[in-house]
């Protein structure tokens, strides 16, 4: 079995108990296994980010943490006891939230309605807005949010980046305790990645998990605390973020699943 060797764990920057511990996992779609005995951990107040190329298996692992797909063996242990995540709802009720690519806000509704979206406040019956609005508010608030004028406008006529921060900040609302954000600054610009590169910066100051897919290497330096590199549905490495970290080390990583001592011995073939 091709196992991770030279593999770090971290004792130079003790990160404490993982919140999520994600253990021994496989998943097959019919005959094709995507991931392999993957072993992924999460820290509050960290920012660990999920890097592979095309295909590694990283939204694979999302989901199966997120309880969109059923795992074929492994255990997901959380907060320190074992998770039964058999479905997205138990995600939720333990405070495990995605940000998904396409983000799903509703451009036709403002900030507001977007946020709550399906959990609705209500006071006697009817819609309380005002409540709505000041959780809103002060959601954007905690996150440092200063760009969005109001919450009463319409999604279609904010940013990319803003978008992104509304999709972040509906996540956050209510327990977040981990936050998935998958390629949150894909599609925007330099400006827009530093303010939503502050936004995860500060979301793990809150205290919160956060999980950051990414292809740029350049965010990932900037901003994670550990690097989890998948190659070919295999945890490759599960590195702190250090002065030996390189730009060249995570690529190596993501496109040969190896990279000097560290990563999977010899043999992985797809
Ligand atoms: N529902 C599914 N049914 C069958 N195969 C799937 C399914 N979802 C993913 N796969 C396969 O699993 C592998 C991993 O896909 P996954 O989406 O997890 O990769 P990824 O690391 O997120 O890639 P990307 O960076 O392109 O988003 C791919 O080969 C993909 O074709
Ligand atoms: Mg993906």
């Amino acid at each position: 079995m091709n196992q991770p060797s030279g593999v770090l764990d971290g004792s130079a920057a003790d990160p404490g108990p993982p919140l999520l511990h994600a253990d021994g996992l496989n998943k097959s779609f019919g005959p094709v296994q995507v991931l392999h005995d993957v072993d992924f951990r999460v820290y509050p107040g960290q920012v660990t980010a999920l890097i592979g190329d095309n295909g590694a298996g990283k939204s694979t692992l999302v989901k199966c943490i997120a309880g969109i797909h059923a795992i074929d063996a492994g255990v997901i242990r959380f907060d320190g006891a074992e998770a039964h995540i058999d479905d997205p709802k138990a995600a939720t009720a333990l405070g495990i939230k995605v940000v998904y690519q396409d983000l799903a806000l509703c451009e036709n509704l403002d900030i507001v309605q977007n946020m709550f979206l399906g959990r609705e406040l209500t006071k006697r019956g009817v819609l309380d807005e005002h409540a709505m609005e000041q959780a809103a508010r002060e959601t954007l608030a905690s996150l440092g949010v200063r760009t969005v004028k109001s919450v009463r406008q319409q999604v279609s006529s904010l940013s990319g980046g803003q978008r992104q921060t509304v999709a972040i900040a509906k996540a956050v609302l209510g327990n977040a305790q981990l936050v998935v954000l998958d390629e949150p600054t894909a599609a925007l610009g330099v400006a827009q990645t530093e303010q939503v590169l502050d936004l995860v910066k500060r979301l793990a100051g809150n205290g919160v998990a956060v999980v950051l897919i990414s292809h740029n290497m350049n965010d990932v330096l900037e901003v994670a605390d550990r690097v989890s590199a998948m190659y070919l549905g295999r945890i490759a490495a599960d590195l702190p973020n250090d002065d030996t970290m390189t730009r060249e080390s995570l690529v190596q990583l993501i496109t040969s699943g190896r990279a000097g001592d560290i990563g999977l011995t010899e043999g992985i073939t797809e």
